[in-house]
């Protein structure tokens, strides 16, 4: 089978910029603990339009970045944990408002290891004959679902949409994805109660043991996090590369979720890897979940930082709990 070509990127980040000194004013921390603890300075807060709409920009962004039009898309693989609707999905919105009218529409929520996911699925849908350019779109409103009362998690979180064009490549590809569900209580928001016109209105937190919190709103144990990404990024690295039969030191660059910049140094020190392999955004975005590497492609890309053959490892890990990575030649 063939490798992918990533052929376009776009983005759409919304202007209005959070600053550490703004939750300052909200909860009771300091820049000094946010920076020391998560690299994080600022964060982009959506002004309150749908996900969609960011969507859509860094849809037509991408597809301009690549030469295409909308018509020329077969497929669109939108990620998201914060999707406007529960029904229809985003891609089928974004495919309507983009006019990609060739275009099947697939809705993927793998939390931040989406992007790896949605690129593992694109490169299967490749290997067929009958599909040649795929669209990648990545949005999240986390802002909607941010407890903005609980100061160890509304500090990390950003809002933001990136979108790639996928095609089929010359070089190499390997991935190695995988997941862990006995650790979906560590981080979760859950969804409508459970009610129609015939039983009294039941409780999902009656049957599934993830504990109280407060509904729709994101719960997440830090520390659990923590100690799951700091192992299963380096693993997801190490069997990928395995797989490409490549050794670590032939990656290029890794383009990893942006949760935790501490992540990312004990992930580098545990491969033995030199830190500036590691692309890093979040002092400017915080966690944008799903959205968060294909930004950090579009920024790279932007500034001429691939080089035709170069080998890029993309890594992302997040709730369910899930993770994985994807190598591929640029
Ligand atoms: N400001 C000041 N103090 C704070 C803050 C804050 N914003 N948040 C927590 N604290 C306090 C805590 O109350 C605690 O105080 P205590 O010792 O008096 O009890 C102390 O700081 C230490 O708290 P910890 O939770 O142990 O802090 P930790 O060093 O673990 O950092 C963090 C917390 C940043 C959340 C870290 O655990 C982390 O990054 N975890 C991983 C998150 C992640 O990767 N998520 C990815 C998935 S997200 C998704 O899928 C959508």
């Amino acid at each position: 089978m063939q490798g992918v070509s990533i052929i376009g990127t776009g983005v759409c980040i919304p202007e209005k910029v959070a600053s550490n000194e703004d939750y300052m004013k909200i909860v009771e921390t300091s820049d000094e603990w946010i920076t020391t603890r998560t690299g994080i300075k600022t964060r982009h807060i959506s002004d309150g339009s749908p996900a969609y709409l960011m969507s859509v920009k860094s849809a037509e962004q991408a597809i301009a970045d690549a030469g295409l039009t909308a018509a020329d898309i077969d497929l669109i693989i939108h990620t998201s944990v914060t999707p406007d609707y529960v029904s229809p999905s985003m891609s089928c919105v974004v495919q309507g408002l983009i006019g990609a009218v060739n275009a099947a529409c697939i809705d993927i929520n793998c939390a931040c290891a989406a992007f790896v996911y949605a690129l593992d699925m694109a490169r299967r849908y490749l290997a067929m004959d009958d599909m040649k350019h795929i669209l990648i779109v990545g949005t999240e409103l986390l802002s909607k679902i941010t407890d903005y009362e609980d100061r160890s998690t509304c500090v990390l979180f950003g809002d933001g949409s990136a979108a790639c064009v996928v095609t089929a490549g010359e070089g190499l590809f390997s991935s190695y994805l995988g997941a862990d569900g006995k650790g979906a209580h560590s981080i979760f928001a859950r969804n409508f109660p459970i009610e129609n016109a015939f039983i009294a209105s039941k409780r999902l937190e009656d049957f599934d043991g993830f504990g109280e919190w407060k509904e729709h709103k994101l719960y997440m144990d830090g520390r659990e996090v923590y100690k799951f990404a700091t192992h299963a990024m380096p693993e997801a690295i190490c069997k990928a590369a395995e797989r490409a039969g490549i050794t670590l030191e032939e990656i290029d660059h890794i383009v990893a979720h942006q949760a935790n910049i501490r992540i990312l140094e004990t992930a580098a020190s545990r491969l033995g890897l030199p830190f500036d392999k590691f692309y890093v955004n979040i002092d400017r975005y915080g966690n944008t979940s799903s959205a968060s590497i294909p930004i950090c492609l579009h920024e790279m890309k932007q500034k001429d930082l691939f080089h035709k053959g170069d080998k890029v490892c993309v890594v992302g890990f997040g709730a369910g709990l899930i993770y994985g990575a994807a190598i591929f030649e640029w």
